[in-house]
């Protein structure tokens, strides 16, 4: 397996590109079931989740065009031969689960593994098949697998018992086709929901309240083909603008959307960074020592949880003690054991991190859990003294695209060895966690 060598102390400097956001772009992917044209999608980021989607989409008869290297995709679903998710994709990605409700919607029937646990929390997704049922969905489980059958979805109104992404996108794609209207109520107000959704409009859906609380679906016959471009990655901007104070550093962060990290800044800000911020780009700078501030993630517009292991090591170069607490997972703090061994002063207490800085931090082996916590165990490599290896990066490979180039490009000291051993034949890509 590919290991990240990092040697530490060097501030990053110079400009780094933030590529499209992983995580709108796998729900627009999968919108490409609701129609049968084209559907083309650009500013996809070359990572490996992207690949791996487009692998089961190919599975169900989906024709691709494109490639993540051109951050391009063109997807037609023409005819749905196989209306199937299966375990083997859907054990290396939960994110596959976004399947269900188009799948349901267009062709009356969805056959879908369901995801099982996972590295950062149970993460169940009763929450889409309520949703589901509550369209008119008829489901049952079999052998691991979901089946949901109806003949034509039914709109409904639906509040989530909790706020969840990609229950929100699973149930809107399925609402989009229903008869009648549907309102869904406690929906996750996140930037990839709001994109998904002006995807669909382009496609002919009829959609009111995306970014609210409370969205609005007048269902229609059927979708079209339409062209989008995805928005720009807020957590990958988020990771760099973090890996530039952890190394007291300068740094602009280019095609980014900095009104989706209010969040952050604004934490960033009174622990002392300093940012201007542009349209599209955002210039941070440490000014000096950072001091510790307390977080609590929450969802969209809060500190969002795909940025609470990165902050965590940056608050181990901190000055004083920063209290994280993890509201959205409850075994999300795999990191800090790893961060301890590089030196971190990091108390787990439930969902709490009490982390206190500043801490000399020394290279080490390391392994990452998870792929934000494996962009955590970067930071910290960054900042610490001496050389860093992390083992199991196929966790960044799946979500970060060209991470070490671009960090690299800034000035960072990262080499990238690749495995050793040759992959056996019929070895799987081992089980991972996150999207
Ligand atoms: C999305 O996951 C993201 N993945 C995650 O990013 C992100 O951490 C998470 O949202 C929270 O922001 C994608 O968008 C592909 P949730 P998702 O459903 O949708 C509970 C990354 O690193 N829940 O919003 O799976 C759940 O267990 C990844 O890029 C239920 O109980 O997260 C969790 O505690 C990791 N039942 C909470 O809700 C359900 O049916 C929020 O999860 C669904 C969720």
């Amino acid at each position: 397996m590919d290991k990240l060598v990092i040697r530490g102390g060097q501030p990053l400097s110079g400009a780094i590109r933030v590529s499209g956001a992983k995580n709108a772009a796998l729900p627009a992917m999968a919108a490409c079931l609701l129609t049968a044209e084209p559907v083309q999608l650009s500013n996809i980021p070359d990572v490996r989740d992207i690949q791996t989607t487009r692998a089961l989409l190919e599975t169900m008869g989906v024709e691709t065009e494109g490639s993540g290297g051109r951050h391009q995709i063109q997807l037609r679903a023409q005819a749905i031969t196989h209306a199937q998710a299966d375990y083997e994709l859907v054990k290396t990605m939960r994110a596959s689960t976004l399947v269900l409700g188009p799948l349901l919607a267009r062709t009356g029937q969805a056959r879908v593994s369901l995801p099982g646990g996972c590295a950062i929390g149970a993460r169940p997704i009763d929450l889409h098949l309520r949703g589901l049922e509550r369209l008119g969905a008829e489901l049952r489980q079999e052998h691991g697998y979901v089946v949901a059958e109806a003949r034509r979805l039914q709109g409904n109104s639906y509040s989530f018992d909790r706020v969840t992404v990609t229950g929100t996108e699973d149930v809107l794609m399925a609402a989009v086709l229903a008869k009648g209207e549907t309102v869904l109520s406690n929906c996750a107000r996140e930037p990839e929901v709001v994109d998904l959704a002006a995807l669909l409009t382009r496609m002919g859906a009829r959609i009111e309240g995306a970014g609210t609380s409370t969205i609005q679906v007048q269902g229609v016959d059927q979708l079209g083909g339409a062209s989008h471009r995805i928005i720009a990655d807020r957590i990958e901007a988020g990771t760099f603008i973090m890996a530039a104070l952890i190394t007291g550093g300068a740094l602009e962060v280019t095609h980014c959307q900095p009104e989706h990290l209010g969040g952050l800044i604004e934490r960033l800000e009174e622990a002392g960074a300093r940012f201007r911020i542009e349209a599209s780009s955002i210039g941070v700078a440490a000014g000096g020592r950072l001091g510790a501030v307390d977080i609590a993630t929450a969802e969209y517009p809060g500190f969002a949880t795909d940025l609470q292991a990165q902050y965590m090591a940056l608050m181990t170069q901190a000055v004083g003690t920063a209290a994280i607490t993890e509201t959205i997972f409850e075994n999300r703090f795999m990191h800090a054991l790893e961060l301890n061994r590089m030196g971190a002063s990091i108390r787990i207490e439930g969902r709490r991190a009490v982390v206190r800085g500043r801490s000399a931090l020394a290279g080490a082996a390391v392994q990452a859990s998870d792929l934000r916590a494996s962009a955590s165990l970067v930071l910290a490599a960054l900042a610490a003294e001496g050389e860093t290896i992390i083992d199991r990066i196929y966790h960044l490979d799946r979500g970060y695209e060209k991470l070490e180039e671009k960090l690299r490009g800034a000035g960072a000291a990262v080499r990238r060895i690749a495995r050793l051993i040759p992959r056996t034949a019929g070895a799987s890509q081992p089980r991972t966690a996150g999207a």
